[in-house]
């Protein structure tokens, strides 16, 4: 018999429960012996609950049984999850966590603790909830090198890019519906902001890299201003707009990393994960591309992982690698990377926008050597102006008798690759009144 603690019995908390019942048969034949839960800490207690005799207030109930070999905590409360994983590897008790915060916050210094105390730490839970990803990471693929890693982790941003989509709702309304679904919390900015994204793209880099990443430093834009009008554009221009955590190692070994709304192709897979759906590629120099897909948050997935976690500590034992060293070298800056980028503005700023990239758009017909231009109606009753052709192997979308575009109207334009920076500073120096910048996923 194996005797473990949970600590937290919120969602994820009463998930861990019901699977530990519900398949306790395979997981007792998987670990050899069965796996009893012993006490659950609570912060308030809970008359009532079929579960009461297990249930105590008094963390020292946990920490001083010493028939508590794995504790697995699913709590909220960053420093409180600090101080009990601190805690029990001091004790010498093995801690699986769902705290994306405390990984990525306090990871490393955790994680040395626990070779230290030659005890575990495992967080399978706190990237993309059911799907298994660190460990493949971590493991599986330790022999190759890995050069990008790139997904959607965030379901509630998700669920709302596609109510906006399918249902062209707007963003307020779209954040209500995910919040009457439970997808969204009463304060949503940490998804809403990209902050929860934010936080799992530092572990996954960490793990992916094997240095640590800070997610401090990782540039953030949430999808606040993300309108249903620039999602209809960037349908009509062949693209979905996905919130995407994104990092790349370059050739000269620095960590380019960011998450912000990405116009994804429509051919490409990340452009059809949907609603809450999470999904990571990674590129690697030996197995290829690989691509994780499922279901990033909920209490039975996010359960999976962590009961998942326990079993492997309770079969496998000591789990405590250090899995990436710090490293103080900055990330490259944002604005030094090669994009392309979708642009709004004013249908009178079209020939600022032909001065400045000459060539690109014919102002008299609708011929277009660029990539795509576009106008809408400020009205709403849009029209389409927006054929399909092919140029150099890329679907480029051409704008017919964009000059006729109703007065009022925006320009939507996508502009040559380069520089972030470069691209910016033209636009800026030119004077031209940008409504709305997307970025858009280069081709390779
Ligand atoms: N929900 C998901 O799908 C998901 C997926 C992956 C990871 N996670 C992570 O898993 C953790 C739990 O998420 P959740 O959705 O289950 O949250 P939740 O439903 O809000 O539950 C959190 C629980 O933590 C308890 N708690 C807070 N401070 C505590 C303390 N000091 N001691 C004991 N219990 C304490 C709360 O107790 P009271 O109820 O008494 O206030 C509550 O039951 C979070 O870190 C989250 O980021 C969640």
């Amino acid at each position: 018999m194996k005797n473990i603690a949970l600590i937290g019995y919120g969602v994820v908390g009463h998930g861990v429960v019901e699977l530990l019942s519900k398949n306790a048969d395979i997981i007792a034949k998987r670990v050899g012996e069965p796996i009893q839960l012993k006490h659950i800490l609570t912060l308030r207690p809970r008359v009532g609950d079929p579960r009461q005799e297990l249930l105590t207030q008094n963390a020292d109930d946990v920490f001083g049984d010493p028939e508590v070999s794995i504790i697995a905590e699913c709590i909220n409360n960053l420093e409180a999850s600090y101080a009990y994983c601190k805690r029990a590897l001091t004790a010498g008790k093995n801690y699986v966590t769902a705290s994306k915060n405390l990984i990525a916050t306090y990871g490393a210094e955790l994680i040395e603790l626990s070779v230290r105390n030659n005890v575990s730490l495992m967080f399978e839970a706190c990237v993309a909830g059911g799907i298994p990803l660190l460990r493949p990471l971590y493991k599986c693929l330790s022999s190759n090198r890995i050069t990008g890693v790139m997904g959607i982790v965030n379901g509630t941003t998700n669920y709302i890019l596609t109510q906006m989509k399918r249902e062209g709702r707007s963003f307020p309304d779209a954040l209500r519906s995910a919040q009457e679904l439970g997808y969204a919390e009463t304060d949503p900015s940490a998804d809403v902001q990209g902050f929860d994204a934010c936080r799992k793209l530092a572990i996954l880099l960490s793990i992916a890299f094997r240095r640590r990443v800070h997610y401090e430093n990782i540039p953030t834009e949430g999808i606040t201003a993300v309108t249903d009008s620039d999602i209809a554009l960037a349908e009509r221009l062949g693209y979905s707009i996905k919130l995407i955590a994104m990092g790349k190692l370059t050739k000269s070994g620095q960590i380019y990393a960011r998450v912000s709304p990405l116009l994804i192709p429509h051919g490409k897979v990340l452009a059809s994960v949907d609603d809450v759906f999470n999904a990571v590629a990674l590129t690697t120099d030996t197995a290829g591309d690989l691509l994780f897909y499922g279901r990033g948050a909920g209490a039975a997935p996010s359960a999976s992982s962590v009961v998942g976690d326990v079993i492997d500590i309770a079969t496998n034992g000591r789990y405590n690698d250090p899995m990436w060293h710090e490293d103080s070298s900055p990330l490259l800056s944002v604005e030094e990377n090669t994009v392309t980028l979708l642009i709004r503005t004013a249908l009178s700023e079209r020939e600022k926008l032909h001065r400045l990239f000459p060539g690109r758009i014919d102002t008299d017909s609708k011929l277009n050597v660029g990539e795509a231009a576009f106008a809408t109606r400020r009205d709403g009753v849009d029209k389409t102006y927006v054929e399909q052709g092919e140029q150099k192997q890329r679907s480029i979308s051409l704008i017919e008798n964009w000059y006729e575009a109703v007065e009022n109207g925006e320009f939507g334009y996508i502009t040559p690759e380069g520089a972030e920076a470069e691209i910016r500073e033209k636009l800026r120096d030119a004077g031209i009144e940008v409504r709305a910048t997307w970025r858009i996923m280069q081709a390779s």
